[in-house]
């Protein structure tokens, strides 16, 4: 307990300095409460403002993914260079170790599979066990424009509701669907309704034209998911062109987790994506990663000590 007397006399009240005030800089965040912009800043880098998400929530809706049948084996080595993980409770008690202190993006909403018909997904997490997880960010599938769309609405507002209440943004995942177009009138219009209901953070997906409509119509920050697995340097460009149009950062998962060498892969990712390295270079980097690693797989092989 503080001593009530022979303490120093305060005379440092910095008198005629104003009090700094800075403006909390994520797009459309500014006015949120101090836990909810802490959580953000655990997802985005402060430095950049930017994020690498590392995705492998998939075997929610498609099981064992190829890439993801050992998550022990193939996600761990990545978890360093990753931002913030996108991953489901099931996966994250089970195989994440909770000792990389990485921003948690838990997906909450849960449903049907690919063996029925996508987005049929009530809000399949509650807060306490969100909480529990030491969560910085909830992400729940919307599908605009299905015939889901005003479930999966609701669910998202759901979501929002209880986690302003306890100061955890919501990440809207605008959904995939065959029936859903990805141009960029399509991904305005959903990103744009999932941000009016609240959502603090949307996922989309890249378009070729007019990308910049939709990151510009949208209030908060966009992060794109990859979507299938590209060559590297063609997911490297895309990285590139989404956050040169306005995109926050990724959402990446199996353009990272099934690249021939994944752990490169997501340090040319974040090269492009926290330091805007160019993908040709950021390309090189990953084969300068790649290269390095297999000569020192090779060199494991050989005989150790004086020879
Ligand atoms: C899909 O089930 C998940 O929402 C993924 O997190 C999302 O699609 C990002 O992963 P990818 O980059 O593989 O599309």
């Amino acid at each position: 307990m503080a001593e009530a007397t022979g303490n120093q006399e305060s005379k440092d009240y910095g008198i005629g300095i104003p009090v700094d005030n800075p403006v909390y800089k994520l797009k459309g965040s500014n006015n949120y409460d101090w836990g909810m912009k802490d959580r953000l800043s655990r997802v985005f880098n402060p430095k950049s403002g930017r994020t690498v998400m590392l995705a492998f929530d998939h075997g929610y809706i498609m099981g064992p993914t190829s890439g993801l049948e050992r998550i022990d084996i193939t996600i761990s080595p990545l978890l360093e260079y990753a931002d913030c993980l996108m991953c489901t409770r099931g996966v994250l008690r089970a195989c994440i170790p909770p000792t990389y202190n990485k921003a948690i993006s838990l997906r909450c909403s849960a449903g049907s599979t690919v063996l029925t018909e996508l987005n049929d997904e009530c809000v399949g997490v509650e807060i306490e066990d969100a909480i529990r997880l030491n969560t910085s960010m909830m992400a729940v599938m919307v599908a605009i424009g299905s015939k889901f769309e005003a479930l999966t609405v609701r669910n998202l507002c759901k979501m929002i509701e209880t986690g302003n209440r306890y100061g955890i943004p919501t990440l809207g995942v605008t959904a995939v669907g065959k029936e859903l177009t990805r141009d960029a009138r399509y991904l305005g219009l959903a990103t744009r309704v999932l941000a009016e209901n609240g959502a603090q953070v949307i996922k989309t997906y890249f378009c070729e034209e007019k990308f910049e409509q939709v990151t510009a119509g949208c209030p908060v920050p966009i992060v794109i998911a990859g979507g299938k697995k590209l060559p590297e340097l063609d997911a490297l460009k895309m990285a590139y062109k989404a956050v040169d149009q306005g995109a926050l950062g990724v959402d990446m998962g199996r353009n990272i987790f099934q690249a021939e060498n994944p752990v490169a892969m997501i340090q040319a990712v974040k090269a492009v994506v926290h330091d805007g390295e160019k993908p040709d270079k950021a390309f090189k980097l990953y084969n300068d990663i790649k290269s390095d690693r297999k000569s020192k797989d090779k060199s494991a092989d050989l005989p150790q000590g004086n020879i």
